[in-house]
């Protein structure tokens, strides 16, 4: 250990954890209740600065009788129960046999281990050696029965992060009710914070929205099954004056695909509490005798330079120690999918064609998207007949794949695994396998239902149709695609008493089923995607590398998805392409050399029929690829910083620079021209003061500091949509 992240104080009772720059400090207050203390810029020593408090307050109550002045009200907790004296929002509630929903938590012990162990089935963080973080177990029990719930905090040497979650154990001797189980509760001392978040709809994924907190309670959740397109699972809280680089910015994401909660509470006293764990909406687990429940991991990423270094924590932690698998540090292939090109219209000559016509361009990876299977030729049947349809690809996806191989190109496929359409051979074999509730009508989104992945048969069936159709084929890529939420959730192998574990349920089977299949294909590349982006958070980012950032391709709309996207998860994670105009999303008409700007600015590729381009195209397309391949590793694996925000003005800019500072590539957007416009140019981050940079192709050479402090002149660019790049090199 380089030093010790984690310290006990005994005397006092005071935990002390360290991250990299970042310090969170505990106390076991009257020897049984575990107070927040302090989360923010590292602290040496910590002496008791603003200890607690409690003053007599009218309509408090007390847990002590002779101790008017105590209350858990007005003291910041870290992992509240309900029913007793905290009438704030708990973390944690149960139901005991009685129908009783009281328990009282209070300090057991604790054990402080290096390195940081994995949450058995669910995502996670994680080390490479013991070296890399400590773990703190603090076990905090009920004061009549014994239940206990260990709050597990994870502070990385590394990394401005702190991870945490929560297991609940019962050992009561009879079966409880879990009715809510957090993963992390924080009490600010004071509300003077606004509230960020990613919220959107599908194909307008992740726009950033801010707003001022007051007191009240404010809920950023997912009720539909995934984690969603509409509310992402993260907020940030920030000091009134922070912003891109400077003010202090207390950032929350949950490492979950399914429904959850982030509950930001302000008090009345102005304190804030914040909660972020499963949605207790819909949901309850009977956990008996003997058993112990696990919730999943939050990662609490704190930044004393506003939300960039947030950003930069986000991306470099999930990026090494989030993502497994051979892809985690390798680039990402060029591809080009055949979707916005075909839609289901397509033979085996269509796309060899397509694959012909790009491998010269330099493209190397061609994705078959959906359509391939059953009998499909729309959306309105064949999900879950994971066999290939000859009739369109003759000869099956091996002679396919041999092919495209020959062309000396990888070769992709697209699956939507957890779905089945009523009109397919699966559905008619085994139609109690979707998610339903027997005597109720079964609704159906895109013409499909939900395979219920609660039930370990329909896993392991699944897993068997993929395993043989991936062993039939050189496929050295794979979309994991999903698109419709949950509606009637229940399952028909539960118990009455175990309706409302099914949602949690599906998504361990799912987390079970996609680490089986990528052990079993170490090999190939997976992306993730939901109608776009809409299951895109870290606990997919922990079984595929990258995701499918949004169905919406048109430059302009992608900024704002870029960059809204960017608030938490690394460019290595964000599929990017260059689609054809009129744009089918949104209808506009932008330039190739600005669609393929903003691709670049993640993992690039093409979705738009390259046999009908132009030679003209066709040559800027070559470029456009030969030049990515230049800059790819610095933008996948480097840092990125949010210059200018397309959702406060009429241009974007962001820069990637390397690691060593030595490399850097500037991107700025311009979206309506306007009439005599101003002189227009932008103050580069992230350069080194002391370096000269070279611009290439421009002759001229500026100092880091010139170019960060007094900025660099952005040339004129006529009309609307307009893209202007530079790379930047040390002289
Ligand atoms: C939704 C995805 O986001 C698209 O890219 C495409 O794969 C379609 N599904 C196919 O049905």
């Amino acid at each position: 250990m380089k030093n010790e992240l984690i310290k006990y104080d005994a005397s006092k009772g005071i935990f002390h954890l360290n991250a990299k720059n970042t310090s969170y400090i505990m106390q076991i207050y009257e020897g049984r209740y575990l107070a927040h203390l302090y989360w923010g810029k590292k602290i040496e020593r910590y002496n008791g600065a603003k200890s607690l408090r409690f003053v007599d307050r009218i309509f408090s109550a007390n847990p002590q009788s002779d101790d008017r002045c105590f209350s858990l009200e007005s003291t910041p907790c870290e992992y509240p129960a309900f029913g007793n004296t905290d009438f704030r929002v708990p973390a944690f509630q149960l139901m005991f046999e009685n129908g009783t929903t009281v328990t009282d938590l209070r300090y057991e012990s604790h054990r402080i281990a290096a390195g940081k162990p994995s949450l058995e089935g669910l995502p996670s963080t994680y080390v490479e050696g013991d070296e890399e973080a400590q773990t703190l177990e603090i076990i905090m029990k009920d004061s009549v029965k014994p239940i206990s719930v260990v709050l597990r905090y994870t502070v990385f040497s590394d990394f401005d992060a702190i991870s945490r979650s929560a297991k609940i154990i019962n050992e009561s001797g009879e079966a409880v009710r879990i009715t809510r189980a957090f993963s992390v509760n924080v009490d600010f001392r004071d509300g003077e914070f606004d509230l960020l978040h990613l919220a959107g709809s599908w194909s307008r994924e992740r726009d950033v929205l801010k707003k001022p907190l007051d007191m009240g309670i404010y809920n950023i959740e997912s009720r539909r099954g995934a984690s969603s397109h509409q509310q992402n699972p993260f907020i940030a809280l920030m000091r009134k004056n922070a912003g891109e680089f400077n003010g202090e910015v207390y950032g929350f994401s949950f490492v979950y695909s399914g429904n959850f909660l982030a509950q930001v509470e302000v008090d009345q006293f102005h304190s804030t509490r914040v909660g972020m764990g499963i949605n207790p909406f819909n949901f309850s687990w009977l956990l008996n005798d003997g058993e112990s429940f696990q919730a999943p991991e939050v990662v609490m990423v704190y930044s004393e330079s506003g939300l960039n270094a947030m950003s930069s924590t986000y991306h470099d932690l999930y990026r090494k120690r989030l993502c497994r698998g051979l892809y985690r540090d390798r680039v990402r292939p060029v591809l080009i999918n055949n979707w916005e090109a075909t839609y289901f219209d397509f033979d085996k000559d269509k796309i060899l064609d397509i694959a012909k016509k790009a491998k010269p361009l330099g493209i190397e990876l061609m994705v078959l998207d959906d359509g391939w299977f059953g009998k499909r030729n729309d959306d309105c049947s064949s999900l879950g007949d994971w066999y290939v349809n000859e009739d369109k690809l003759e000869g099956g996806l091996g002679a396919l794949g041999r092919e495209i191989e020959s062309l000396d190109m990888a070769f992709g496929l697209w699956f939507e695994p957890e779905m089945v359409s009523p009109d397919s051979d699966l559905y008619r074999e085994h139609p109690d396998w979707c998610l339903h509730v027997p005597g109720r009508p079964r609704s159906e989104g895109r013409n499909q239902l939900i395979l219920d992945l609660s039930r370990p048969e329909v896993c392991d069936r699944i897993f068997d149709m993929m395993k043989e159709v991936l062993s039939s084929a050189p496929v050295s890529y794979v979309k994991w695609d999903m698109n419709r939420h949950m509606t009637e959730v229940g399952s028909t192998a539960l118990p009455a008493e175990r309706q409302q574990e099914t949602a949690h349920r599906y998504m361990l089977g799912l987390y079970g089923l996609m680490e089986r299949i990528t052990t079993e294909f170490p090999e190939i590349l997976f992306e993730s995607c939901s109608g776009g982006g809409g299951r895109f958070d870290p606990g997919m980012l922990y079984y595929m590398p990258q995701t499918w950032t949004s169905d919406d391709t048109d430059a302009v709309e992608r900024l704002k998805i870029q960059y809204g996207t960017s608030l938490v998860y690394p460019v290595s994670s964000m599929g990017a392409h260059v689609s054809a105009v009129p744009n089918h999303q949104v209808h506009r008409e932008t330039s190739l050399k600005m669609r393929g700007d903003v691709a670049m600015a993640g993992n690039f590729g093409y979705e738009l029929d390259i046999t009908k381009m132009p030679r003209y195209e066709l040559d800027e397309v070559r470029d456009q690829v030969s030049s990515y391949k230049e800059i790819r590793e610095l933008v996948q694996f480097g840092d990125f910083y949010r210059l200018l925000s397309p959702f406060e003005g009429n241009d974007t800019a962001w820069i990637f620079v390397s690691k060593d500072k030595r490399e850097a590539v500037f991107f700025y957007y311009k979206i309506q021209a306007r009439a005599h416009e101003p002189f227009k140019s932008v103050r580069l981050a992230g350069l080194d003061e002391n370096l000269e940079y070279e611009l290439l192709d421009a002759g001229v050479a500026f100092g880091g500091d010139e170019l960060m402090h007094i900025g660099l002149n952005i040339p004129e660019l006529k009309g609307d949509y307009q893209s202007y790049t530079v790379r930047l090199r040390v002289k």
